[in-house]
């Protein structure tokens, strides 16, 4: 249980709140590339509260400057590309990526007006087929090469799915509540029959980018084996999962990352990759996109995808969960030690420090390979050459 203000604290995103001014230090997807083509090649985004447009100009860069024009605010999203930048649709003002304004039609020649004029503007990087974005303070940190993003030899794509309209912070806690799995899932096809909790073990490990929760399946019969899985939430916004692919064949890693739109929706976007020594996802290559409904009408949900599961239990629960009313027990130790993790990372910022998974050193811009293994559906750790003779002969 919180208080109000604990609540407001922990989920409120626009800039200058506390969880706002953190979220600010990460960067965010804020579309699939492939949604921006040459036929289309602007679209309104929010993000953190902020309303703003992502496009790609004639010469293929891509910007990020707020959605409305400073001279009279229409809407950018309306505007046209060129080979510099983008222009307003109602009196043609020109911007280019960094927000300087570089043409006015309706000024004298002379006038010096469009120097004096800045508007909002981000950096915004491409990286396994999704644009991120960095909103917060300079300097701006290095875009994390996460593995799913990064890795080349397989298959790659983007699923966004339509917004949930609930506040950020319900998905992140749901990637710390293991025990939600055999219940709110446990009808659908490739998941374990619904257990009761005594019979799994439950941790939640801190670790440099976030939490590791690491599940081991205690064994129900004599003999039997226990099973590990382990799935990161890298710390604040991302749930790093594997699942079964062609029926237990392959596996299909996956980043679903939950990007804060304003206090009271999410946009959710998940990245798959499926390892394969026949395919190859080069760095830069086009990432096919596809976008997935998860309601079927207001308040239905297609109960037989488990995205949309859970989606329903994060609506269900409120736009901004009152925390006030719950009552945590012992199984929802990840819950707690998330909003343990995200005040101790708003102090930090607060005190002046980068919070927790904020990388500068660009030479440590490496693939993030995080080992993620879930020994139920036959994914093990790799064996350490240096620790098992045999790996290394073998
Ligand atoms: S409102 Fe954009 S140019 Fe006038
Ligand atoms: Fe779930």
């Amino acid at each position: 249980m919180l208080t109000l203000d604990e609540n407001e604290l922990l989920t409120r995103v626009s800039c200058g709140t506390p969880a706002g001014e953190l979220l600010r230090r990460y960067w965010h997807p804020v579309a699939a590339a492939g949604e921006l083509t040459e036929k289309e090649p602007i679209r309104a985004v929010k993000i953190l509260g902020e309303e703003l447009v992502v496009y790609r100009d004639k010469k293929g860069r891509y910007g990020l400057v707020g959605e409305h024009c400073p001279h009279r605010l229409a809407s950018l999203a309306f505007g046209r590309v060129d080979e510099e930048g983008i222009r307003c649709p109602y009196h043609g003002w020109k911007f280019d990526s960094s927000g300087k304004c570089l043409e006015q039609p309706a000024e004298p020649p002379e006038s010096t007006f469009k120097d004096r004029i800045k508007h909002s503007a981000y950096p915004v990087e491409y990286l396994g087929g999704l644009l991120y974005a960095y909103l917060g303070p300079p300097p701006t940190p290095v875009l994390p090469c996460w593995d799913v993003l990064a890795w080349e030899k397989g298959k790659r794509w983007v699923v966004k799915e339509s917004v949930i309209d609930c506040n950020w912070l319900q998905p992140m806690e749901n990637s710390v509540d293991p025990s939600h799995l055999y219940w709110l899932h446990g009808d659908t096809a490739h998941l374990a029959p619904r257990v009761k909790k005594y019979a799994e073990q439950h941790e939640f490990i801190p670790f440099e980018f976030g939490i590791k929760k690491r599940r081991t399946t205690l064994p129900l019969a004599t003999g039997e084996a226990p099973m590990v899985d382990e799935h990161p939430l890298l710390f604040p916004t991302i749930l790093r999962h594997v699942a079964p692919y062609e029926g237990g064949k392959k596996h299909r890693h996956n980043l679903q990352i939950r990007v804060p739109v304003d206090d009271e929706h999410t946009q959710v976007f998940r990245v798959n990759f499926v390892p394969s020594d026949s395919e190859k996802s080069p760095a830069g290559a086009e990432v096919p996109f596809r976008f997935s409904q998860l309601k079927t009408g207001p308040g239905k949900y297609d109960m037989s995808m488990v995205s949309a599961q859970d989606s329903m239990a994060w609506e269900t629960q409120g736009y901004i969960a009152d925390r006030r009313q719950e009552h945590l027990g012992v199984g929802d130790e990840g819950i707690i030690a998330l909003r343990k993790m995200l005040r101790e990372q708003i102090e930090r910022v607060q005190r002046g420090f980068d919070p927790i998974g904020v990388i500068r050193d660009r030479a440590k811009n490496q693939i993030i390979d995080l080992g993620v293994i879930n020994e139920r559906i036959g994914l093990y750790k790799a064996p350490d050459p240096t620790q098992d003779p045999k790996a290394a002969t073998g």
